[in-house]
């Protein structure tokens, strides 16, 4: 499928539910989270449906989020589903903490591989960052993540200034396992999008030149050797915006996502569907094109709102204005 400027679209990210098991200060408030009723929701049945028919129009990749989407039931057979529709690359973005439960149906219904989010190696930073999580859950979930086989395994941390996180100590974690740690600029979205009582500030967004020369400081200081450009053959690939860099001799890679200071917008690959039925074309626009009414007709219906979102995807962001929707709502 091409957009209206040119673009291939491939890639289909679904966000299967706006709930999650934490509650990451940058992404929900502590409490009083207004989650979308179930009949506001997709069925899992509707989402098959939706990732069959972009399978048919082209996406070759689907990525699920969430919120958290192992919370959501069925989330299993709908990854058999998606891969039953023909898609090779399904993937999933989790939080980790009921991963290494669900490992071993998740590798059984075809899921490729995931990324994990983790923002910080410090116990007590992990729960005040999450509110709720015990960081031995994640680390058992990176454990899970290489011992069931899913390839390549990433883990997501989002680079916040006034954290303080320790970021070599993260970088290298990419030196002894085949793991692909990535830093996420902070980003302007929903609960952090910058408007009033939200937290995002621009100072937090430590650009991704930086932030790969603090590592290399920290690594210099350590007699470490500095970081070197991965060739885009030689990179996890995927797909994403990343872009990939690697300890000399390492056997993973350290990637950077700089979705403030680099737009990567002329390259974007992908559309979005909201849990609640909405095709969002941009991450950063609060454009959607409704796809459940779509699913109450035929499956042309639904082809017809793929192609209306596409359509409509927007040249570039525009981020200033920040989004309405929190993260968890779109799933990044
Ligand atoms: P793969 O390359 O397929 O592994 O996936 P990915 O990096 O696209 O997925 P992941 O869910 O791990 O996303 C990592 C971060 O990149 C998240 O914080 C996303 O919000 C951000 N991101 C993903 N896609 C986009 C996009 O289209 N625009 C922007 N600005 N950020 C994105
Ligand atoms: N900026 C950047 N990344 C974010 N995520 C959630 N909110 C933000 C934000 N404001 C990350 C999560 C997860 C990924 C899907 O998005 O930590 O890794
Ligand atoms: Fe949940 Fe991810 Fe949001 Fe954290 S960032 S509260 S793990 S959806």
């Amino acid at each position: 499928m091409k957009d209206h400027l040119g673009r291939e679209i491939d890639y289909l990210r679904i966000s299967v539910t706006d709930r999650c098991n934490l509650r990451c200060i940058y992404c929900m408030p502590a409490e009083g989270v207004e989650w979308k009723s179930h009949n506001e929701m997709l069925r899992i049945e509707e989402i098959a449906r939706v990732a069959r028919i972009a399978a048919e129009e082209g996406i070759k990749k689907v990525r699920l989020t969430g919120g958290e989407p192992l919370v959501k039931k069925g989330i299993v057979s709908l990854i058999t589903d998606i891969k039953a529709a023909g898609i090779k690359d399904v993937s999933l973005t989790t939080n980790g903490i009921l991963l290494p439960r669900m490992a071993q149906e998740l590798k059984d219904a075809g899921l490729d591989r995931v990324n994990i989010s983790l923002d910080t190696l410090d116990a007590q930073k992990y729960r005040e960052i999450t509110r709720l999580g015990n960081i031995e859950d994640v680390f058992a979930a990176i454990d899970a993540a290489l011992e069931y086989g899913f390839h390549p395994v990433k883990v997501n941390a989002v680079a916040v200034r006034s954290e303080n996180q320790d970021f070599l100590e993260f970088a290298k974690m990419s030196i002894e396992r085949p793991l692909h740690v990535r830093f996420i600029e902070y980003m302007p979205v929903g609960e952090s999008s910058g408007g009033s009582g939200s937290g995002w500030d621009i100072h937090d967004t430590i650009p991704s030149d930086e932030l790969r020369q603090i590592i290399n400081e920290a690594a210099a200081a350590e007699g470490l050797p500095a970081l070197e450009p991965v060739a885009k053959d030689d990179a996890p690939g995927g797909g994403g915006p990343a872009k990939y860099w690697k300890f000399p001799g390492a056997q993973g890679t350290v990637g950077f996502i700089s979705a403030v200071s680099n737009h990567f917008c002329a390259q974007c690959n992908r559309l979005r569907l909201t849990a609640d039925g909405k095709i969002r074309p941009c991450l950063f626009s609060d454009e959607e094109i409704d796809v459940k009414a779509a699913l109450q007709g035929s499956d042309d219906d639904v082809r017809a709102a793929l192609y209306a979102a596409l359509h409509v995807k927007p040249d570039a962001h525009h981020h200033k204005e920040g989004t309405d929707r929190r993260m968890s709502q779109i799933g990044g």
